[in-house]
């Protein structure tokens, strides 16, 4: 029987019941640990940021502090979520490119170290919210240096047309930017932040953006005279989903990123200090696993279904933009992979596929359908789709499983209701 943890999936499925995410405790640790092993460097201060959108709950943001990772948040949600969790709010980065007025206040009431600097307006925004509470932040601003990687169209964000951050190309507005940052007597301009996409299989991409970025910073100081410190990579490292996925092992991207920053830093006489990484996916995606049962199995003229009880409303990648997972049925994983099935949810839409085409062993009602790598924006961006509880996430490790998140109750469903 295939275990996560240590402990067998089917006890897992059958003491918390499914649809469950399920995540590999050993495996979070290792890679957290990793990441700080890694992108580390004798000429550079380092940090590797991660991204709380991917997963986050309380008890991940504690594996983070544990681990001295620094994090992103990008809405008050996640941000409270942090601070209750008992994190340091001077490691915390507040990005986003819509930050309300009431979230800039709670970041400045809660301490929060540093905001990544989406636009002009929203600069203005928090100068004025800093100078009337009388706080200080450091601040980095995210631009598109206009490098798209190899990535999904819809998760390419570096574009120059991207919603997120200034365009590199729109130059006279990066400069107004930092001037309204530098104006102010309460942000510290610590430099640039940039994040080129997802699921980036291509090295390449990480080397490029190194190079403008550390010339853009070079420009900064010697046109402008804008003295700048710290560049931020953002995210984007790729997370092994099926077969086909063959990321960049992690040593190998850090270490992409930091030799062409080293490369570049020395043609600037050593400009830069601060190098930070931005992960999310990487970090969580493959430590987590989402354990379904199977329903109604049912024939149409081309298709073979088996329905699970769960779907859209906790995985809507697939149907957000066709992304592609495994799966695997539990106890059955060594028998002959005799049909080809379409894995399908329970929501009330034709587009609620998980999976268009999989061969797996002949399935039964009842059985537990393993699903793999949905770490990462899975129970993130789950839905109440059709008044479907949210899913329990557990934490396992040696053979021990604890809910860091119970499952939703009917009541909890309707608790804001009138
Ligand atoms: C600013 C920023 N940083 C980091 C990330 C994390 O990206 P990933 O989960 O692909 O590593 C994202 C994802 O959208 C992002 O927008």
């Amino acid at each position: 029987m295939y275990q996560i943890g240590h402990k067998n999936v089917d006890e897992l499925a059958a003491e918390y019941g499914t649809p469950l995410f399920a995540y590999d405790e050993e495996v979070l640790r290792d890679r957290l640990s990793s990441y700080v092993k890694y992108f580390r460097s004798e000429e550079f201060r380092t940090g590797v940021i991660y991204a709380s959108k991917a997963f986050s709950c309380k008890a991940m943001i504690r594996l983070l502090s544990e681990y001295g990772l620094y994090l992103d948040v990008v809405s008050a949600g996640e941000l409270y979520t942090a601070y209750k969790a008992g994190f340091d709010m001077k490691k915390v980065f507040f990005h986003g490119n819509n930050k309300s007025l009431a979230e800039l206040e709670l970041a400045a009431d809660l301490g929060v170290g540093n905001v990544v600097i989406d636009n002009a307006q929203e600069a203005e925004c928090l100068a004025a919210v800093l100078e009337e509470k009388d706080k200080d932040m450091h601040v980095l601003l995210r631009v598109n240096p206009g490098i798209e990687a190899h990535t999904h169209k819809y998760i390419v964000t570096a574009h120059v047309d991207s919603k997120f951050g200034v365009a590199l190309a729109q130059e006279d507005e990066v400069i107004r930017t930092i001037d309204i940052i530098r104006a102010s007597g309460h942000m510290v301009f610590d430099g640039l932040h940039s994040h080129i996409g997802s699921q980036i299989f291509d090295r390449q991409a990480y080397a490029e953006l190194a190079v403008k970025l550390f010339a853009f910073a070079g420009k900064l100081r010697d046109v402008y005279g804008i003295e700048t410190d710290t560049i931020d990579f953002g995210g984007g490292f790729a997370a092994v989903y099926t077969a086909a996925d063959t990321p960049i092992p992690l040593e190998e991207v850090c270490s992409t990123i930091i030799c062409t920053s080293a490369e570049e830093n020395r043609k600037l006489g050593g400009l830069i200090r601060n190098l930070y990484i931005e992960p999310g996916r990487s970090v969580v995606a493959e430590a987590g696993y989402t354990l379904y049962t199977a329903g109604c199995i049912k024939k149409t003229p081309n298709r073979h279904y088996v329905f699970v009880d769960g779907g859209m409303s906790d995985n809507i990648r697939p149907a957000l933009y066709q992304a592609e997972y495994d799966l695997f049925a539990a106890g059955k994983e060594d028998l002959p992979k005799t049909e080809t099935y379409t894995v399908a949810g329970k929501c009330c839409e034709s587009g609620d596929i998980l999976i268009d085409s999989i061969a797996l062993p002949k399935i039964e009602t009842g059985d537990i359908l393993v699903m793999k790598t949905t770490g990462a924006y899975g129970y993130a961006m789950s839905s109440r789709y059709n008044k479907l509880p949210g899913p329990a996430v557990v934490f396992v490790k040696d053979g021990t499983a604890r809910e860091v998140v119970r499952r939703q109750t009917y009541d909890d469903i309707i608790a804001l209701e009138d």
